[in-house]
């Protein structure tokens, strides 16, 4: 059971599908900031490209931060206390636990800040998140860089999607009843945004594992 929200919630840009969506919420100067404390986490634990299951590369490039990291080669995908090449994952920094306190007004923190870089061709095929032990908790998404097409779904598999483009500094919330929505990213806005010095993505999601 997730404990009583300590702080109002803000109210979001909008709604889609049951997801949250505060259009946004990072203004450039944050943005810059939380960017500055991703590049400590990246050269701690550095991107990956992880196998699935099948021994598919995927197109993202993984890390994380926080008690767990999200990983996933042949064995399947888990949370995982250590990277996959050892030690243990840098702390989530406290510009992005700022989001995630400000956005859910909750006194449990996130174990697992999952950092995902697309490049101009990565994608995300429809998933939902569901390898948390209580989807009572919300998960919080940030978005860093170029702009994204996110689709959303239902949580049943198939059906249809409604798809809305996620720009920098934009943080979405998959809660409640849409904690379970299937999601996915179709394409990138190659260009679109001047945050990141090569181009490409970086997505944050927030998540309470056990
Ligand atoms: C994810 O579902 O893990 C990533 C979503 C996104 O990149 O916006
Ligand atoms: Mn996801």
């Amino acid at each position: 059971m997730s404990s009583p929200a300590h702080t109002p919630t803000p109210a979001p840009t909008l709604t889609l599908r049951g997801v949250a969506v505060f259009k946004g919420w990072l203004d450039g100067a944050a943005q810059q900031d939380m960017l500055e404390d991703l590049r400590g986490v990246i050269r701690a634990a550095p991107l990956i490209r992880p196998e699935t299951r099948f021994g598919r590369k995927m197109s993202v490039r993984m890390t994380s931060a926080g008690r767990y990291g999200w990983v996933s080669d042949r064995r399947g995908y888990r949370y995982a206390p250590h990277h996959p090449a050892g030690g243990a994952w840098p702390p989530i920094p406290a510009s992005v636990l700022a989001v995630w306190d400000a956005i859910t007004g909750l006194d449990r923190r996130p174990d697992c800040c999952l950092v995902n870089y697309y490049d101009a061709d990565a994608r995300m095929g429809m998933h939902q998140d569901r390898d948390e032990a209580d989807f009572d908790w919300p998960v919080v998404s940030v978005s860093l860089g170029d702009s994204a097409l996110f689709r959303i779904g239902n949580i049943q598999r198939g059906g249809p999607t409604q798809s809305l483009w996620l720009d920098s500094g934009d943080v979405l919330v998959m809660g409640g009843a849409a904690r379970l929505v299937h999601h996915g990213v179709d394409r990138l806005r190659a260009g679109s945004s001047s945050l990141l010095a090569r181009g490409g993505r970086i997505n944050l999601t927030l998540r309470v594992v056990d």
